[in-house]
């Protein structure tokens, strides 16, 4: 049971995750938001001047006058947790600057992920790599950096998740349709989109080829975690829609399994939170629709808050065992919710303290 409070700051809270993250903390129970950074061409003015407002209405009251500051630990002194929403490129020498200044870090950019010594987590699959920390933390006054996956990697091991504990997972095979928000407030635009299927997404095919054994593999007691043995192969598009990434999967597993016993393993599954009452946690992690047009980006990316992943279309494939789609929230279940979550786990394993730097 957390019974501190914390104060915690975001970096690159101008920016379509940010804004996510500010919303979502307005009432949070655990975290009291103390600090706004974004870029030089932000720092200075009030948050409502610098912020260009995605999510409907005005900027959240509580944070519209808040002074936005330069991404830099001395200008967000006093925040024990820094949420960060940074490109990659400019997040890995700001996430090692608050980390060494004694700031913990919980960062949804690429930057640190696929570091050996950084956990890549979602709490219901993979909450004990955050062992990792105590390796890496113990002692030297420095800030844990933890990170989320990518956003199209987050539906995905929520839905294989329970598979392979079940059946085994050997190889998948995913297609993303992924929304205009999932590139950030520089992507295209709606009306760029109109009548056209980007196939190309930079990078993001080998974040979800990479980021998924590291998810899956195991902490062994040497520390290290050894990636699990699952190939997998992404095709990557942008299209037109405004939010959730919608992703078809085909799924060697390793042994024939029926689509009705997946879907009882999809039904059943709770993850490894079950019972840890964090306030981000949805009731049910994952929801098997039987519909056989759903889910759909604008019907469903809300579900459980935009924290639930919903399933459909569960059926034998031809040429792999099983095949179905997945829709899950990018910027909700895939960023800001997702970072959230992970600082909740934290806190809830006692691993905000103060640092003592
Ligand atoms: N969008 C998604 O669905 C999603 C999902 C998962 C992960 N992510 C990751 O989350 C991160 C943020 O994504 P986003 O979509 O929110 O991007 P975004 O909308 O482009 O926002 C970028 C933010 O970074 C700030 N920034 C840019 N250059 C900076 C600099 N040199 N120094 C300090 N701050 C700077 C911007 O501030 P100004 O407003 O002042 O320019 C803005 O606040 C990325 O690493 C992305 O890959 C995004």
């Amino acid at each position: 049971m957390v019974t501190e409070t914390y104060s915690v700051g975001i970096l690159g809270a101008t920016g379509i995750v940010g804004q996510r993250l500010v919303r979502r903390l307005q009432h949070h129970p655990w975290f009291r938001l103390e600090g706004l950074a974004a870029s030089e061409r932000s720092a200075g003015k009030s948050y409502g001047e610098a912020v260009t407002w995605t999510l409907g209405g005005e900027p959240p009251s509580y944070a519209a006058g808040m002074e936005v500051r330069r991404c830099a630990p001395d200008s967000l002194a006093g925040c024990d947790l820094v949420f960060s929403s940074l490109d990659a490129a400019v997040a890995r020498d700001v996430e090692a600057a608050f980390s060494l200044a004694g700031v913990h870090v919980i960062s949804n950019s690429s930057a640190y992920r696929m570091d050996p010594a950084v956990p890549l987590v979602i709490p219901e699959i993979n909450r004990s790599h955050l062992g990792l920390l105590e390796k890496a933390g113990a002692g030297t006054g420095k800030g844990h950096i933890v990170t989320n996956p990518n956003c199209s990697v987050i539906g995905l091991a929520m839905a294989l998740a329970p598979l392979h504990q079940a059946f085994g997972v050997q190889a998948a095979v995913v297609t993303t349709l992924q929304a205009l928000s999932g590139a950030g407030l520089s992507g295209p635009t709606r009306g760029e989109m109109e009548d056209n299927v980007l196939p190309h997404i930079k990078g993001e095919e080998e974040k979800i080829q990479q980021e998924l054994p590291k998810i899956f593999g195991r902490l062994d007691p040497a520390g290290v975690i050894e990636p699990a043995r699952i190939r997998v192969a992404a095709h990557c598009n942008r299209i037109g829609t405004v939010d959730g990434h919608l992703e078809t999967v085909s799924v060697l597993l390793d042994r024939p399994v029926a689509p009705e016993q997946a879907v009882q393993v999809f039904r059943r599954f709770r993850g490894e939170i079950d019972g840890l009452d964090l306030p981000s946690a949805p009731a049910i992690p994952i929801k098997v629709m039987d519909q056989p047009d759903r889910p759909q980006p604008r019907l469903d990316r809300d579900t459980g808050d935009g924290m639930t992943v919903v399933v459909g279309r569960v059926r034998e494939c031809p040429v792999t065992t099983l095949r179905f789609c997945l829709l899950s929230h990018n910027t909700e279940r895939g960023a800001a919710g997702a970072a959230l979550l992970n600082g909740e786990l934290m806190a809830a394993c006692g691993l905000l303290g103060r640092t003592g730097s």
